[in-house]
């Protein structure tokens, strides 16, 4: 096809952050060397792919079914691919499955998406294929924030979880291509970048070349360097390997967002160490409090699983204790679900029942919201600092304060990129309201 022939790509992404950077990577090298333009319109797609996520069993099942419409929907020819996650995890079955499914490309696979494209058959699900030196071409972003890989792969192996076998072993990307990457997103506009990695806060221990070992916390500091840049996030970071260089970093750099998750998983020891995830129950809160002691005002937030096997009813109120004493800022719920190729599935007998799964989740979520409400409502009557990024059809504008809480007011697109101060007047369990203070 000639370079005029514009080819459409319609991409479907779901799961998590890694996943939404891929498809970017995804788009970029597709519209770099195969000249292709997304739509938001599948039926007129020339090239229709599902960026898979596997952590959970749901999202799988919706692949099949989502896949079986496009395809009685898709334009004459169009080709469909799988990518990422699931990916990864079902390999070739997809295909017996969708006899109609094009190629499939595996999570740690992304760099080759300019070869499977027209390749009829293709399955690329290397997972110790090495792409962390890869440059990927360059993507589009929101205008005033980016999101950067800062390595590939995980090398825990928390028992529920399947990122291990579908990512592959961790490797960190080169921290010169890091701040490169920043650098060109924000001579684009960008004012605040997300480093992203599964498990951001181990970067530096293996690289692909055989160089010297570093700290997340060393590539903090090189990341802040980088002039015209307003604010750096990451996530998720493990709480184990939140050391007091690290904690000491994140307080003191005023670049820094005061916004910090820290995954509890459990509560409960004796369930923490079936999952090996390799603290206490004692020991996270322990962090917790710490953080909050140095960092005023930080939020934190936390992903919990209820019902993990073997979870008894005193394991759960430890899990309700740590979210009385750290009062989280943001709670991600999870029921457990069993996943092929983890440790955990050896604990079948000991799994525990759905309504019993429900119950726990509805108490979490109640609990949280209670603390939600009490922690927002703190903000009332507070000047607080805003990163504009979004003019919302309402004619309101949103933005983020430093801690990563919500924030509209009335304004138009001139506050777009800037660090505006505004007092609060209002708050829901999510957001705040204020106006802008002259
Ligand atoms: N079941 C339920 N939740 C899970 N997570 C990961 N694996 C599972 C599973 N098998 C959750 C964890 C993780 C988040 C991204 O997804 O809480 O931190
Ligand atoms: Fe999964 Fe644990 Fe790695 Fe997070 S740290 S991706 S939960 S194995």
């Amino acid at each position: 096809m000639s370079k005029q022939e514009e080819k459409k790509l319609f991409i479907q992404t779901l799961g998590c952050q890694m996943n939404d950077t891929d498809s970017q990577h995804i788009i970029a090298e597709l519209k770099e060397h195969k000249n292709y333009s997304t739509t938001d319109n599948m039926e007129e797609a020339d090239l229709i792919i599902i960026n898979t996520c596997s952590v959970r069993e749901k999202p799988v099942s919706k692949l099949f079914s989502e896949i079986g419409q496009f395809n009685v929907k898709k334009k004459e020819n169009a080709k469909i691919g799988v990518c990422g996650c699931t990916a990864s995890h079902l390999g070739k079955d997809i295909m017996k499955r969708a006899p109609y499914v094009d190629f499939v490309l595996g999570a740690r696979n992304i760099s080759k998406i300019k070869d499977v494209v027209d390749k009829k058959g293709a399955v690329e699900i290397d997972i110790d294929y090495d792409d962390s030196t890869y440059q990927f071409a360059q993507s589009g972003h929101n205008l005033y924030k980016t999101s950067v890989n800062i390595s590939i792969g995980c090398d825990k192996k928390c028992t529920f979880c399947i990122v291990p076998a579908t990512r592959g072993d961790e490797i960190s990307i080169p921290t010169e291509m890091i701040v490169e990457q920043v650098k060109k997103d924000v001579a684009k506009g960008a004012k605040e970048v997300t480093l992203l990695g599964q498990n951001v806060n181990s970067y530096g221990k293996r690289f692909s070349d055989k160089r010297e070992k570093t700290s997340f916390t060393k590539l903090l500091q090189e990341v802040s360097k980088i002039e015209g840049l307003e604010r750096i996030r990451f996530t998720s970071p493990h709480p184990l390997h939140m050391d007091d260089e690290f904690i000491e970093e994140f307080a003191k750099n005023p670049k820094i967002s005061k916004c910090i998750h820290m995954p509890l998983q459990s509560g409960s020891t004796s369930i923490l160490k079936a999952m090996k995830r390799g603290y206490s129950k004692e020991g996270f809160i322990k962090r917790a409090k710490k953080i909050r002691e140095m960092v005023p005002d930080v939020r934190i937030t936390t992903d919990i699983i209820v019902a993990f096997p073997g979870e008894t009813e005193e394991d759960f109120q430890d899990t309700i204790d740590v979210i009385k004493e750290v009062k989280f800022d943001q709670i991600f719920n999870f029921k457990y679900s069993p996943r092929p190729n983890t440790e955990a599935l050896e604990l079948k007998d000991l799994e525990i029942p759905d309504d019993i799964g429900s119950k726990r989740l509805i108490d979490v979520i109640e609990l949280h919201k209670e603390h939600q409400s009490e922690l927002m409502d703190l903000n009332i009557g507070k000047t607080v600092t805003v990163l504009f990024d979004s003019l919302k059809p309402n004619g309101e504008v949103s933005g983020f304060t430093d801690n990563y809480c919500q924030v509209f007011v009335k304004g138009s697109d001139e506050l777009l990129g800037k660090l505006v101060d505004v007092k609060i007047t209002d708050a829901t369990r999510t957001a705040l309201k204020g106006d802008v203070v002259n």
